[in-house]
């Protein structure tokens, strides 16, 4: 059986993956950061391992005896230094396969501090020799959750992507193909995971007004609106700034809206379409909205 060591076990993508590696029989090990955290693993907190990614000591002990390591980490300054931690275990202890999720357009000089910090960890990746596959989800459909409260109550939804089309992939397809991965347990050239068709915001808020069944219409706002109002939702103003030059400049120039076919091929089944997400997720955009814009 394949121990598998899942970080980031509590968050998106991580909590969905852990779930699928169970019902596949792999042996988990679902690391998150603290104790209390195990809880939210449901009724697979038993798989919990603790290891916080700020302590070294912590992450060998988790990665200590596992064939193959998934690596997600929450985007942070910290990020690039945890990431780094894990890898030197995994190369210490001769993980077998470690699959590293990233993002598109790693560069040194990316204009997203989150980019150069993957580029950091993938060269690092690269000098340890460890087996690996990277993974570059697209935008991923769940982003848009965070968002939902923003709906004004006459439906306005103001976010600055402009026209710019995406090619979004909904979080359960990424979770299910590194699911996929890890069964195979060897390495692939990069994976560029996207869905297979590519909306604006406006065919998005369309889409989600026929789920709902209230009048949901996007319009396009101002970037430093946005990132003044995201800053007051609770996130770092760093991760801010690269969320907000992401939507008003990568996401509006078009740069996301190529539809690649990797997941697809990895799944063997086409990705979950963005009516599905939106019919899942009706609840929640119906809501009625809580924070004025
Ligand atoms: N969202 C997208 O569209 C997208 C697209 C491409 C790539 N990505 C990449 O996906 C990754 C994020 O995945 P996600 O969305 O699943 O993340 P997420 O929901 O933000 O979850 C991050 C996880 O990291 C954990 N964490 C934070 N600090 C930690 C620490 N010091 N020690 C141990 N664990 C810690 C969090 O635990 P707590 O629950 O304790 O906070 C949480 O479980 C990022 O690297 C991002 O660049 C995202």
């Amino acid at each position: 059986m394949t121990t598998v060591l899942v970080t980031g076990a509590s968050g998106m993508i991580g909590s969905r993956l852990v779930r699928e590696l169970a019902a596949r029989g792999h042996d988990v090990r679902a690391s998150v950061r603290t104790a209390d955290r195990a809880a939210t693993l449901g009724d697979l907190a038993t798989l919990a391992v603790i290891a916080d990614l700020d302590d070294p000591a912590a992450v060998d002990r988790a990665v200590a005896g596992c064939d193959q390591v998934v690596l997600i980490a929450a985007n942070s300054e910290r990020q690039a230094q945890q990431e780094l931690t894990v890898i030197d275990a995994a190369e210490r202890h001769g993980v077998a396969y470690l699959i590293k999720l990233s993002v598109g357009g790693p560069a040194a000089d990316a204009p997203l501090a989150l980019a150069r910090d993957h580029y950091r960890s993938e060269q690092r990746l690269q000098a340890a020799g460890v087996p690996a596959t990277v993974v570059r989800p697209g935008f991923v459909m769940q982003n848009l959750l965070q968002f939902a409260a923003w709906i004004q109550p006459d439906g306005t939804w103001r976010l600055p992507f402009g026209d710019g089309a995406m090619a979004m992939v909904d979080a359960v397809d990424v979770a299910a193909a590194l699911a996929v991965l890890v069964g195979s347990g060897r390495p692939t050239a990069d994976q560029v995971w996207t869905g297979a068709e590519s909306l604006t915001m406006a065919d998005a808020a369309q889409q989600l007004s026929g789920a709902t069944g209230r009048p949901i219409t996007y319009a396009d706002g101002d970037a430093e609106a946005f990132y003044e109002h995201y800053v007051a939702d609770g996130h770092e103003p760093r991760y801010a700034r690269d969320i907000t030059v992401l939507y008003d400049q990568i996401v509006r120039a078009g740069w996301v809206a190529p539809v690649a076919p990797d997941l697809e091929q990895v799944l063997g089944r086409a990705p979950r379409t963005f009516a599905q997400f939106a019919a899942e997720h009706a609840a929640e955009f119906a809501a009625t909205p809580s924070s004025p814009e």
